[in-house]
């Protein structure tokens, strides 16, 4: 999937807004910091700018583009986590809402464990068990309605999933929780805009107007639990992980 890096920017920037009280978990002194999915590069440069080497690293050309297009000077790369090789470990790995769009993390914890110091921190928060359950039951129902099958492109973890995951590979935890964080998506069109970024892997085999079909009878079905009057509302949940990487 391409990514629309303005659609990005202009609508769905609580994703890096909220991603910005994770840099609280950052050592205070500089460190060097592979920010994996960093999208626009926004919280990558927020790193910078607290005095860290940051490198922001993410699979979408045009979100790296639009990153180094806004932060001249700063590091950022269009490369897999999955196979991004490196002679120099990082102090810290950081993910802000990216690492749901990974299904393996048993070879992202694998490949995170060579990538980052002994003692280093891996400090991340995505989407949590049940994440989204609203929208995709909705979404799922539409596509059924057209002899289609929803296929989720995600993973969405519990605490109790993830632990024995990131202990098998040598990182001990120090923060492990999950917590609903319902998001206001913005406009009226909000829900319809997100849909068509985030579920386009879904859509795109549909025509035009089968996927106006689909956009329209979500919205139908979730106008009362999701609309609050000038907004839509995202059924989000997250899982946020701060872990230590053994010595
Ligand atoms: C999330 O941040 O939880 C998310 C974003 C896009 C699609 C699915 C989940």
């Amino acid at each position: 999937m391409e990514w629309d890096a303005h659609n990005y920017q202009k609508n769905h920037d609580f994703v890096f807004q909220y991603g910005a009280s994770l840099l609280a978990f950052l050592p205070n002194s500089p460190a060097t910091i592979l920010d994996i999915g960093c999208g626009t590069g926004e919280l990558s440069h927020q790193m910078t700018e607290l005095g860290h080497r940051v490198l922001g690293i993410d699979t979408s050309p045009n979100m790296i583009q639009q990153a180094q297009k806004q932060f001249p000077g700063e590091k950022f790369q269009v490369v897999n986590a999955l196979t991004f090789e490196t002679a120099q470990p990082f102090d810290v790995l950081f993910s802000n809402a990216a690492l749901h769009w990974i299904t393996d993390h048993k070879s992202l914890l694998s490949q995170f464990q060579k990538l980052v110091k002994p003692g280093g921190l891996f400090i991340c928060e995505f989407g949590g068990a049940g994440n989204i359950a609203k929208i995709t039951q909705a979404f799922e129902t539409e596509l059924e309605q057209l002899g289609k099958s929803y296929q989720s492109p995600f993973f969405f973890p519990s605490c109790e999933e993830y632990q024995p995951l990131l202990e098998a590979n040598g990182f001990l935890v120090e923060l492990l929780q999950e917590y609903d964080r319902p998001t206001p998506l913005k406009g009226e069109n909000g829900l319809r805009n997100w849909l068509k970024q985030f579920f386009s892997s879904n859509l795109s085999s549909l025509s035009e107007a089968k996927q106006n079909q689909v956009l329209s009878g979500v919205e139908a079905s979730l106008k009362e639990s999701c609309w609050k009057d000038t907004f839509w509302e995202a059924d989000y949940r997250r899982i946020r992980i701060v872990a230590k990487r053994s010595k």
